[in-house]
């Protein structure tokens, strides 16, 4: 295949362009470098410095007769709560302007980087793709929005799309120098690696008394290179079958403190851990239901939390 890759210098889409690459497929990426790390790019593939919104993108898509995956978007769910306009700008407005340019460009097939942010505050949980869409904060509005033009376009012109809800990326490919380099960085496993390698002082863990089994929030952890895999099978997926919404999870999940213990046990040393309190909008559980993407995709994350830990470890202490 030929795949366009926005945001293909950033931390999943860096992963998602190795997996096409290793898998023999011709790739482009657009990347204007906001987040995104050009040290990340292999030989052999095109990259282009721009912005998702420029016409030269559609010209690419054109020239190179492209699918496209698109990863490119501001992912910071606090920022968005203070500044939301950034995110009604440049995820929103800048991906209406993207998905102009795949029918502009007569591109057959759009898979979507979405989120379980889409779902707000879950009424039951594990969360199947059925579930409400109520977003509590911007950045998932603007995701949910993006949803939205895809459910309408969709009817509306010759385009198939998947919508991929991840609930949380995680781990590394250190083998290939691909990591988690966000900045700032909010996500737990990274956080609680540089904690344990002594480059943060302390960890916060905000709420220990939830109605969980050690009183610390469940999230859903996937690793980075299996949410890679999910992409490559949608794309196969939309070549004979119709666009739709998958929930990308392990459908169980792990606490906080399980993280925090397999850290300690992947690096073999303590981490110091600060108990806050309890954050506004942060529920108890965030899980999954795994089976649409098993089922129509013929996929599931085969990476354990312990392997994505160690991954993660190995990247962060590298020298
Ligand atoms: N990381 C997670 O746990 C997670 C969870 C759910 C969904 N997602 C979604 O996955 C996608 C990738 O997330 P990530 O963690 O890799 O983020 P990231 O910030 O590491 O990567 C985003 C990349 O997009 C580029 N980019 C941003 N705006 C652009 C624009 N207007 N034009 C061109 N390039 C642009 C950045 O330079 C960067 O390389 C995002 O859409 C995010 O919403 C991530």
């Amino acid at each position: 295949m030929r795949v366009l890759v926005t945001g293909g210098c950033g931390y999943i889409g860096s992963h998602m362009v190795r997996v096409l690459a290793r898998a023999g497929h011709e790739v482009t990426i657009v990347d204007d470098l906001s987040t995104g790390h050009e040290d990340t790019l292999p030989s052999g593939v095109r990259f282009a410095k721009l912005d998702i919104r420029d016409p030269a993108v559609r010209e690419l898509m054109k020239e190179r007769r492209v699918e496209d995956l698109h990863f490119a978007s501001r992912i910071q769910v606090g920022e968005s709560v203070r500044d939301p306009r950034l995110y009604f700008r440049d995820n929103l407005a800048a991906g209406v302007a993207l998905l102009d340019h795949v029918l502009d460009a007569g591109v057959g097939r759009f898979v979507l980087s979405s989120t379980a942010a889409v779902f707000g505050n879950p009424i039951e949980t594990p969360i199947g793709e059925d579930h409400p869409t109520l977003p509590i904060n911007p950045y998932g509005d603007t995701k949910l929005a993006l949803e939205r033009a895809l459910i309408a376009y969709g009817r509306a012109y010759p385009l198939k799309f998947a919508a991929l809800r991840y609930f949380n990326a995680a781990g590394a490919w250190p083998e290939e120098g691909l990591g988690e380099r966000h900045d700032p960085e909010t996500h737990l496993i990274p956080l609680v690696v540089k904690t344990a390698l002594g480059q943060q002082q302390s960890i916060t863990v905000f709420g220990n008394d939830y109605p969980t089994p050690d009183g610390t929030c469940i999230r859903d952890y996937v690793h980075v290179r299996d949410l890679a895999d999910a992409h490559l099978a949608a794309l196969v997926h939309l070549e004979a079958h119709e666009s739709g919404f998958f929930n990308l999870g392990t459908g169980s999940g792990s606490s906080v403190r399980e993280v925090i213990t397999a850290v300690e046990r992947a690096g073999g040393k303590p981490v110091n851990v600060v108990w806050g309190e309890r954050r506004e909008g942060d529920p108890p559980v965030l899980v999954a239901k795994a089976e649409r993407a098993k089922a129509l995709l013929g996929w599931q994350p085969t990476r354990t939390l312990d392997e994505i830990v160690e991954s993660a470890w190995r990247w962060h202490s590298r020298v």
